[in-house]
């Protein structure tokens, strides 16, 4: 194999850790460069900060392959490919935050035969600006599509590689094709800000579909139709596909909410209404509070009473707790007068900061012991194992609503609990079965 090209992070965030260890295992050496000193410390001991299975072991296996730094000095000095790999949050205004991005453009420079490498999602145009402002530096928009829980094998076994640039930056469009050649993926070579598009709309229409399907299920629950049926018989047509076709309590994380938000802020600026996007966004918030009405079916009143909730993460497999349900579901529950208890298997102390007031059991069990009601947040799958004949006997109330239609209805009914799900009225409603 010959030699391969070096590479540079900015950034030892979630993305730029997985972009580092995941190009070290394709045979790069990676400079890794992080602002926070402890991070690097920690970093340096083989102490990862974040939940992403495998890649702890990854970063172990390539340890050699890696280093990790403060100095910005020490990332110039090598590589020519730099990928900046840092937070882009939204602001007050739900534009993006891009000071991580600029910071990092302004200690990078204008080095010689250098190239920027942009991973961080930026609204359209960035790229453009940012080139205009350092002509002497390439620029790529190489956008990330990784998703939680599953980022290393998202890396490793793309879709597609999108590769942008403008006209003169030729030299660093294929290096950075280069480098992602091993894995066999279609690369997108486009430009500059047609690339930044094509990661904001493709994180839109995926939101598009959630808040499509959880719409579908609201109307299910209304007609007595069985939206896990409906998205089964929709998911065969292959023009819609039967992927990211699951209802529930609604998306959260790091990219959807702020990506869609993004995305209708960037078209307002330009003077363009995004109505539809305005719609997924909205029909997601109030997804977030289906529960409280079905808990009202079955109960009077919150006040005074105990609500469990199984998983707080916004989805199995992380301890990402940003824009999750569960935080508004949690404050919700609390605005009525209920006492919160909670278990997470990952999630737990990243909650806590953030949900104070919610009571955190050590385990499904210890939640669920004399609650009125259960809500299921995050399917992990431990829940599916639960013997919910003990859990019915162990509530108070055995009412449990599954915000994510995990589980099998008809065994947790079976098992003498009140089962409610998102767009699955009990067969009793669907005339079509009875
Ligand atoms: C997402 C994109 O998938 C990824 O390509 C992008 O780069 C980053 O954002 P991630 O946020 O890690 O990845 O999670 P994802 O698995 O896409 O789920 C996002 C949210 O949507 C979760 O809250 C999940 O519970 C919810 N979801 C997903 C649904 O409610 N229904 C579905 O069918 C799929």
């Amino acid at each position: 194999m010959s030699e391969r090209e070096p590479i540079g992070v900015v950034g030892a965030g979630w993305v730029g850790l997985v972009t580092a260890a995941c190009f070290a295992e394709l045979g790069h050496r990676v400079v890794v460069r992080e602002i926070v000193p402890e991070k690097v410390e920690s970093l340096r001991r083989g102490e990862i900060p974040i939940h992403e299975p495998g890649l702890p072991e990854l970063i172990k296996k390539n340890a050699e392959r890696l280093t990790f730094t403060t100095d910005m000095a020490e990332l110039l000095d090598g590589p020519r490919l730099l990928f900046v790999c840092v937070q882009t949050p939204p602001t007050y205004s739900g534009d993006a935050d891009l000071s991580a991005v600029q910071r990092a453009v302004g200690e990078i420079g204008e080095p010689d035969g250098k190239a920027l490498v942009m991973k961080s999602t930026v609204p359209v145009g960035t790229g453009r600006t940012i080139h205009r402002d350092a002509p002497e530096l390439a620029y790529v928009a190489c956008p990330e599509f990784l998703k939680e829980g599953t980022a290393v094998k998202d890396f490793l076994e793309p879709d597609r590689v999108v590769v942008g640039f403008d006209q003169g930056d030729e030299w660093a469009a294929d290096a950075v094709a280069a480098a992602y050649e091993p894995l066999g993926a279609p690369i997108v070579r486009t430009d500059l800000s047609s690339a930044e598009m094509i990661k904001l709309a493709s994180n839109a229409y995926l939101a598009t579909k959630i808040s499509f399907i959880n719409e579908i299920a609201n109307v299910c629950d209304e007609v007595g139709a069985d939206v896990t049926e409906v998205a089964r018989g929709m998911g065969m047509d292959p023009r819609i596909g039967d992927r990211f076709l699951n209802a529930g309590l609604g998306f959260g994380g790091s990219c959807f909410p702020k990506d869609t938000q993004a995305l209708k802020i960037l078209a307002g600026n330009s003077g363009y209404h995004f109505q539809l996007l305005n719609s997924v966004i909205e029909v997601n918030e109030l997804q977030k509070r289906r529960v409280m009405a079905k808990l009202s079916k079955h109960l009077d009143s919150l006040v005074g009473k105990r609500v469990a909730l199984l998983g707080l993460a916004f989805k199995p497999d992380t301890d990402d707790m940003r824009e999750a349900s569960s935080l508004v579901l949690a404050s919700r529950l609390e605005g009525e007068g209920a006492t919160v208890v909670a278990f997470d298997p990952v999630a737990e102390e990243r909650a806590r900061q953030l949900l104070p007031s919610v009571e955190m059991a050590g385990s499904a069990m210890e939640t669920l012991e004399a609650a009125d009601a259960a809500v299921l947040v995050t399917e992990w799958p431990e829940f599916a194992e639960l013997d919910w004949t003990e859990v019915a006997k162990a509530m108070n109330n055995p009412l449990l609503v599954d915000g994510r239609n995990f589980l099998d209805p008809d065994a947790v009914r079976a098992a003498g609990m009140t089962y409610e799900a998102i767009g699955r009225p009990g067969l009793a409603d669907r005339s079509a079965v009875s």
